[in-house]
């Protein structure tokens, strides 16, 4: 099983990042089967339909490295109780070619949602509009166990994420996550 992480902050200490960081390491623990990589896409240019045929070559490889997996994991932060304009971009390219021949490689694709903040709400607002969206491109949203970790500064430790309080979640959402994965397979 391959599971393919999807950052939506761009920042080198992005808190965000260091959450996948950790879920993969959750992974490797408690599920050596699968594969986990963190998807590299700041070089995805912005959506303009006069360069989208053929696509470009970040696009193209994002969208293969999206279609091989079997799930995706998004770990994204809010920016003004919504997820960023970036990762939206992101969607927006992954969300075409639109014919069923073409195949969009979103419709289907078993996704978890994840994300850290300072902040109280802890990207529960982002993760409802991701919803939202996703629900439009036919994505299978495994819309329990969330996690959306509040005031994730008590949580570093020099800078690193310690993840303290909140691992247990994370290695919650990494179980129930293979699960659902597992279990769409099996259909
Ligand atoms: C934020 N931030 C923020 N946080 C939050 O909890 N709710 C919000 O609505 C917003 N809005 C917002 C808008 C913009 C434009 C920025 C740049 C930031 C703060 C945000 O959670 C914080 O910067 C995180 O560190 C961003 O996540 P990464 O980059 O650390 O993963």
């Amino acid at each position: 099983m391959k599971i393919l992480a999807i950052v939506g902050s761009l920042r080198k200490a992005s808190y965000n990042l260091q959450l996948a960081e950790a879920a993969g390491t959750v992974l490797a623990k408690n599920h050596p089967d699968v594969e986990f990589e963190i998807l590299d896409w700041a070089d995805v240019p912005l959506m303009n339909q006069d360069i989208e045929h053929p696509a470009p070559e970040p696009v193209a490889r994002v969208r293969e490295k999206v279609k091989q997996a079997d799930g995706i994991w998004l770990f994204s932060p809010e920016y003004n109780h919504f997820f960023p304009g970036t990762l939206k971009n992101l969607l927006d390219w992954l969300s075409r070619p639109v014919s069923e021949s073409e195949g969009q490689v979103l419709r289907g694709k078993p996704f978890a949602l994840a994300g850290a903040s300072p902040g109280m709400s802890g990207t529960a607002h982002a993760q409802d509009h991701l919803v939202t969206m996703l629900s439009f491109l036919q994505a299978d949203i495994m819309n329990a166990p969330r996690l959306a970790i509040p005031h994730i500064g008590q949580q570093m430790d020099g800078g690193k994420l310690s993840l303290s309080s909140s691992a247990p979640y994370l290695e919650k959402q990494a179980a129930a996550f293979v699960g659902f994965i597992e279990r769409r397979q099996a259909l």
